[in-house]
């Protein structure tokens, strides 16, 4: 099959490469002259494990190919994915215009008929919407499917290749047919495709991150319970989670949500509720937690140090979490933003993300090259994203540059019992206290 996929962002990319990857001739397009010049080199904009061989691999193979140029991409392809940014709008809706101006250009552009899928994360409606906008600008026939995307960064070919499910909202028989051959490489009995309504399928991914995020927001308000009566919440976790009806997954407390969807997504679900005349009081519970837990770390420093002017503090980690280099809406930004406004020194390190973070923070904090430079001299070190290479970090070395061993675990994946053993101050996130 012939396929554009317009956006070449971390859904875009990933989706275009997979396709690719599968058999199909793939045309990946974008606005930004810059990425599609990159992406001709063989280089990838974003870091995400594994990506880069994947593109090399089929754009030498001759399946995958960039291009500024959409008519010329759209005109031959049977299926068009629109997977543009969906950034929050005004009161917290999805802002459409991109998603739109997308839908425009591809009217203008189709030539035969063809199925133009929303791979963007879009509200309620969206799909109709964008049918409007392409029937005015075209007499072709054409099919508009509701096709959300569920990957996570930093596991984003993983989980498209192997997804949980893929969800197809459509009433067109014709486009089910052809979503079904596109995506049969992918899916198993336990991982099946759901077909459903245009909006059911744009519900379902709201619905699952403001689920996720509300899981999140559950557990660090456990945590602050936690703190404030003495228990564990690692072990209230554990104690949770073993319940099958529970589970493990997203039971971490830490310093709350971040990235390019679970805040934007929570608001934009609470956004649609309002517009039907519905309070979604829990979301907005969700969102003040959230909130709240994003200063936690730096309402743990000033209760420790009282004054932050003059001290020099290590924050390990920037990305929101975890084999990304994305920083948006990343609880670091928060942290790193508030401790410069006290006045302190901040030195920093990410194994990927630093490029990223220098857009936020320019030459106002320092970019260390390991954590080990980071924390010399430091008063404090800040554990902010739980990178392998910050769990079982060498205590002994650290204390020996540090000013003071302080150490706020904002994972709790270093254990507070060794820390202590090894003189350090050691704050966690609803355990016990130092004191
Ligand atoms: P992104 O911001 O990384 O990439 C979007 C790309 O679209 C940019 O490169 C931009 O230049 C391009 N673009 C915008 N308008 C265009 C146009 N008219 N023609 C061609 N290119 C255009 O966005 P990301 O993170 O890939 O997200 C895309 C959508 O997928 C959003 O709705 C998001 O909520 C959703 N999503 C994102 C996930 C993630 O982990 N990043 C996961 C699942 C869904």
């Amino acid at each position: 099959m012939k396929i554009a996929v317009i956006g070449t962002g971390y859904v875009g990319l990933v989706a275009g490469t997979c396709f690719a990857e599968s058999g199909h001739e793939v045309t990946c397009i974008d606005v930004n002259p810059r990425k599609i010049q990159a992406l001709r080199r063989g280089e990838v904009p974003i870091y995400e494990p594994g990506l880069e061989e994947l593109v090399r691999r089929n754009a030498a193979a001759g399946r995958l190919h960039f291009t500024e140029e959409l008519a010329g991409a759209v005109g031959p392809a049977q299926v068009v994915f629109i997977a543009v940014g969906t950034p929050e709008g005004e009161t917290g809706r999805a802002d459409l215009q991109y998603v739109l101006a997308a839908a425009e250009q591809v009217g203008r552009a189709l030539r035969q008929y063809t199925v133009i899928v929303d791979k963007s994360t879009v509200p309620v409606g969206t799909a109709d919407k964008v049918h409007e906008v392409i029937a005015r600008h075209t007499r072709c026939e054409f099919d508009v499917v509701s096709n959300p995307e569920f990957l996570k960064e930093g596991a984003a070919l993983e989980d498209f290749l192997k997804p949980d499910r893929v969800v197809i909202g459509t009433r067109s028989e014709r486009a089910r047919k052809l979503m079904a051959e596109l995506y049969a490489p992918f899916v198993r009995t336990e991982s099946p495709i759901l077909f459903m309504d245009p909006c059911s399928a744009e519900l379902t991914k709201y619905a699952a991150n403001a689920m996720l995020a509300t899981r999140i927001s559950f557990m660090n308000d456990m945590a602050a319970l936690c703190e404030k009566v003495g228990a564990d919440v690692e072990q209230v976790r554990k104690g949770m989670g073993a319940d099958k009806r529970i589970g493990y997954s997203f039971l971490h407390p830490g310093i709350g949500y971040g990235g390019s969807c679970f805040p934007k997504d929570v608001k934009a679900l609470t956004a649609t509720a309002r517009d039907v005349g519905l309070e979604f009081d829990l979301l907005r519970a969700v969102e003040n937690t959230n909130a709240r837990q994003k200063r936690c770390l730096l309402t743990k420093a000033l209760r420790h140090f009282g004054d932050l002017s003059e001290r020099t503090f290590a924050v390990w980690g920037l990305a929101f979490k975890p084999k990304t280099d994305d920083m948006r809406e990343a609880p670091s930004v928060e942290l790193i933003e508030g401790l410069l406004g006290k006045g302190a020194r901040v030195q920093c390190h990410d194994p990927v993300a630093v490029e990223s973070a220098r857009r936020y923070f320019g030459d106002r904090v320092l970019y260390a090259p390991t954590c080990y430079a980071a924390a010399e001299g430091a008063d404090a070190i800040f554990l902010v994203t739980e990178w392998n290479e910050f769990r079982h970090p060498d205590l002994k070395r650290l204390k020996a540059t540090m000013k003071s061993p302080t150490l706020f675990d904002g994972r709790n994946v270093i254990d507070p019992r060794l820390a202590r053993e090894e003189g350090f101050t050691y704050f966690g996130i609803g355990r016990p206290s130092a004191s």
